[in-house]
């Protein structure tokens, strides 16, 4: 069961993100680094994509050089197989290709182009948290409660076939448990603290208006529809 569970996260990533395999590199940002202000100021746009995430990926690509057997793994194996990582590179493995996925997935979570759920997406919502409130509140609840760095996340868990909310350490993905990610919230303080310095929850409440609701929603179908077939 574990196996089946496996490959299909695995599939439903690489469908996702089809061109992730060594050497790494940063895909296009999509939008300008000024686009998402004021809620998000250009000054971190620009640091946190062209340093924090441009780090991880050359800090990957450096652990993997040596290890060919290795280099044709797509993120989301390397991520969901770390039990096989040597464990000389384990850890900086864990660490580089998590923040690489969880970056370049959320740099699609947002948009300029505000957005709302669709409503057939709202009532997928309000199945599983009751209220597109509660559900609002428990992830800023999830992500004020990270002490430290990491990140809050929804996702799919298709062991329980349910959207779920949940926190990550650091860069550690919701996929090494075998949970897909739909939405996914940094707050790590390179992500804010130019803007909002130590007020966590004011990043937090600015960052609801760029969230791209259709991306959300492209994840949850394909993630449900692989789910289905499995
Ligand atoms: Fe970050």
């Amino acid at each position: 069961m574990y196996k089946i569970m496996h490959f299909f996260i695995v599939l439903t990533f690489y469908y996702i993100y089809p061109n992730q395999h060594y050497p790494f590199s940063l895909d296009p940002l999509g939008y300008s680094f000024n686009a998402l202000e004021p809620y998000i100021d250009a000054t971190t746009m620009e640091v946190h994509y062209t340093g924090h995430h441009d780090g991880y990926v050359k800090n990957l690509n450096d652990a993997l050089k040596d290890y060919p057997e290795l280099q044709h793994y797509t993120l989301g194996q390397l991520l969901t197989m770390l039990d096989k990582i040597p464990g000389i590179i384990r850890t900086t493995v864990q660490n580089n290709a998590g923040g690489h996925q969880n970056h370049t997935f959320f740099w699609r979570c947002m948009t300029p182009k505000m957005n709302k759920p669709s409503n057939k997406f709202l009532k997928t919502i309000k199945k599983h948290f009751r209220s597109f409130e509660n559900f609002k509140n428990q992830f800023n609840e999830a992500a004020k409660k990270i002490f430290g760095s990491g990140w809050a996340w929804l996702c799919f868990d298709p062991g329980k076939n349910r959207l779920v909310i949940i926190s990550t350490s650091n860069q550690n993905s919701p996929i090494t448990d075998l949970l897909i990610p739909l939405l996914g919230l940094d707050v790590w303080e390179h992500a804010y603290y130019l803007k909002h310095k130590n007020k966590r929850a004011s990043y937090i409440d600015a960052w609801w208006n760029v969230v791209d609701w259709s991306f959300v929603e492209e994840n949850y179908i394909k993630a449900a529809s692989i789910k289905s077939k499995a």
